[in-house]
């Protein structure tokens, strides 16, 4: 019989819920994000977050009935997001889940967000095992190998900033809008690495830290500007991508080399980095392993990735009651 996941995500500034079939087939996706509000205060305001998913959460679930042409009567199960994240956001979506899986009398099943972004891939293409799975996101760098559905070890991350933090940050030194990691993506593209800039604990571990490439950014800005001298920032954006990615594509292949694993799967919102999946493909083609990205619209924050881990979380019979709370910070699990 078919297995119909309702999936619920509201972890940052997205409400999103999405029907998932068997854990690989998208059937319909709501994503109503509040980017645009967030993006006139230079990044994302925890208070108004939570008071949009709250107005929001009910037109998205109208929405995705409508689109996906279904009833709650026909989900199996109902799968959220219980963190991490913003603690009032994602209570919004938990206390909807839990309401639905109440009144609908449907199986509650926990999702941590960093499973949801891994899964995104299984839109794609069945995950197929041993993995290991980069995930890079706004609030993540962490190398983990997987040996089965849901097993994660985490074999590295990061000490300080997550990479999406760094972009984001970098971004707001150079004026660019929130979210800056597209623009600064964007701008890469169209520059030269003529910036001198430190490539971020090139070592043997697989560990990251990206607050000093970071940092040594905004001075640079800093001193150039109190000199009345001018910042190009297309070379600089070229430049800071160009350390970031260089030794993330490094690191990751030493991981699957050392790991003996033959498969990579990008996860999370920098998957949708261009200069990251070039250098990543390359890489992976000229060691002879396998590599596979989320869609594009699915490496930031969506419900159709949710729906899929908590398909695979269903199958191995993890549920949670209706006492289930939201966690700001929890391992992956
Ligand atoms: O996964 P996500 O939607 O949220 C978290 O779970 O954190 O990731 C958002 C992050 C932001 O920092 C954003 O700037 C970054 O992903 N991002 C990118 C790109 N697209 C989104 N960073 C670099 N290049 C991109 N093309
Ligand atoms: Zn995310």
């Amino acid at each position: 019989m078919d297995t119909y996941i309702l999936g619920i995500e509201s972890s940052c500034d997205e409400t999103s819920m999405s029907i998932v079939k068997n854990g690989i087939e998208e059937i319909a996706t709501v994503v109503l994000t509040q980017m645009d509000t967030h993006s006139i205060y230079g990044g994302v305001v925890p208070e108004i977050a939570s008071r949009m998913h709250i107005e929001n959460i009910t037109v998205v679930l109208d929405e995705l009935l409508k689109k996906s042409n279904m009833k709650i009567e026909d989900i199996t199960a109902i799968a959220v997001t219980y963190g991490p994240g913003l603690i009032g956001s994602l209570l919004v979506g938990v206390e909807a889940a839990k309401t639905l899986s109440f009144i609908y009398n449907k199986p509650l099943v926990p999702v941590h967000h960093i499973a949801g972004h891994i899964y995104a891939n299984s839109l794609v293409e069945e995950l197929k095992f041993p993995l290991i799975s980069l995930v890079v996101s706004g609030g993540h760098t962490e190398l983990i190998y997987m040996k089965d559905n849901y097993s994660f070890e985490k074999i590295g991350g990061t000490l300080d900033d997550a990479v999406g933090e760094a972009y984001d940050k970098v971004a707001r030194v150079l004026d660019l809008p929130y979210p800056g990691g597209p623009k600064i993506d964007y701008l890469a593209s169209i520059g030269n690495d003529t910036y001198e800039l430190p490539i971020p604990k090139d070592d043997n571990s697989y560990d990251f830290s990206f607050s000093g490439l970071k940092s040594a950014v905004i001075n640079l800005v800093h001193n150039e500007t109190q000199r009345g001298k001018q910042i190009n920032k297309e070379n600089l954006a070229t430049s800071f991508q160009n350390r970031v990615v260089s030794i993330l594509t490094k690191k990751t292949i030493k991981a699957l080399n050392e790991y003996n694993v033959d498969r990579l799967i990008v996860a999370g919102g920098v998957a949708a980095n261009k200069g990251l999946r070039n250098s990543l493909t390359k890489a992976c083609l000229e060691s002879n392993k396998k590599i596979s990205f989320p869609p594009m619209k699915y490496c930031t924050d969506n419900a159709a990735m949710i729906a899929s881990a908590g398909y695979f979380a269903y199958k191995l019979g993890r549920r949670a009651d209706l006492d289930l709370n939201a966690k700001a910070s929890d391992k992956l699990n």
